[in-house]
């Protein structure tokens, strides 16, 4: 794939980098790779219709645009393991030790210090344009009731934004160029937050226990449960912290 990072369009202040992308992809004038930064958003979104609340300035919000990405829709979840794979990739650089808690969210511990929205344009079944969302946590030091991190509070400096930013260009990049590598599965596995470990979930019938055995190729999370292997889309199944 062709590389990403070349143009980099730098917001003041926008409703949401990814609504911004998408429109002005639809509008026919944004190349491939483009990368939009916000200072703020006043309506980032979330995974499931949540949103996405930062304070202005201090982390980054920003998204990238794959064009030509021709990937089956069953295959999109390699998207997901190489935004995660490279979020995982930068921190862990920085001594953060960082794991992805399935499918994209990236945690320190219990305290979740990235997230990521990938939002796909297809033909037919063909994923032929992806917007890929990320809100990393830099600096912010308050988090009020929510369970989150940054790299400020977990290595104790002051964390430039544009170095995070092309520093994560790169490892995209690098990442990037291995989509049909089947080897990118078993790493994702190696960074699985709970792979492995018996652990509470919940699901509609309430709270059980089971070990993460592994992620089927269409992003279902694996358990064993009572013997058997389970396995659960993101709306099936909660992590119990
Ligand atoms: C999540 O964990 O729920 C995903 C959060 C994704 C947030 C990023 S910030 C940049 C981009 N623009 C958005 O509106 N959301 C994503």
């Amino acid at each position: 794939m062709e590389e990403i990072g070349r143009n980099i369009i730098r917001l003041e202040s926008v409703d949401s980098t990814n609504n911004y992308t998408a429109n002005r992809v639809r509008a026919g004038e944004l190349r491939h790779g483009a990368v939009i930064l916000a200072v703020e958003q006043t309506q980032g979104r979330g995974q499931m219709g949540a949103v996405w609340l930062t304070e202005p300035g201090m982390n980054l919000t920003f998204s990238v645009y794959l064009d030509n990405v021709n990937l089956s829709v069953e295959r999109q979840f390699i998207l997901t393991k190489i935004v995660s794979l490279s979020l995982v990739d930068f921190l862990n650089g920085r001594g953060v030790a960082a794991k992805i808690k399935w499918p994209n969210d990236i945690y320190v511990g219990k305290k979740k210090i990235a997230g990521v929205l990938i939002e796909n344009m297809l033909k037919g079944s063909l994923i032929k344009k992806s917007i890929i969302g990320i809100g990393l946590n830099t600096n912010q030091k308050e988090f009020g009731d929510l369970s989150a991190t940054s790299l400020r509070l977990q290595t104790g400096d002051h964390c430039s934004n544009d170095e995070a930013l092309f520093s994560l260009i790169e490892r995209l990049n690098k990442y990037l160029q291995r989509i049909d590598d089947s080897g990118l599965n078993r790493e994702y596995l190696d960074h699985l937050f709970r792979m492995g470990e018996p652990a509470s979930f919940e699901d509609d019938n309430g709270v059980f226990e089971g070990t993460i055995i592994g992620v089927d190729t269409d992003g279902k999370l694996c358990l064993d449960r009572d013997s058997s292997v389970k396995k659960y889309s993101l709306k099936e199944i909660k992590f119990i912290l």
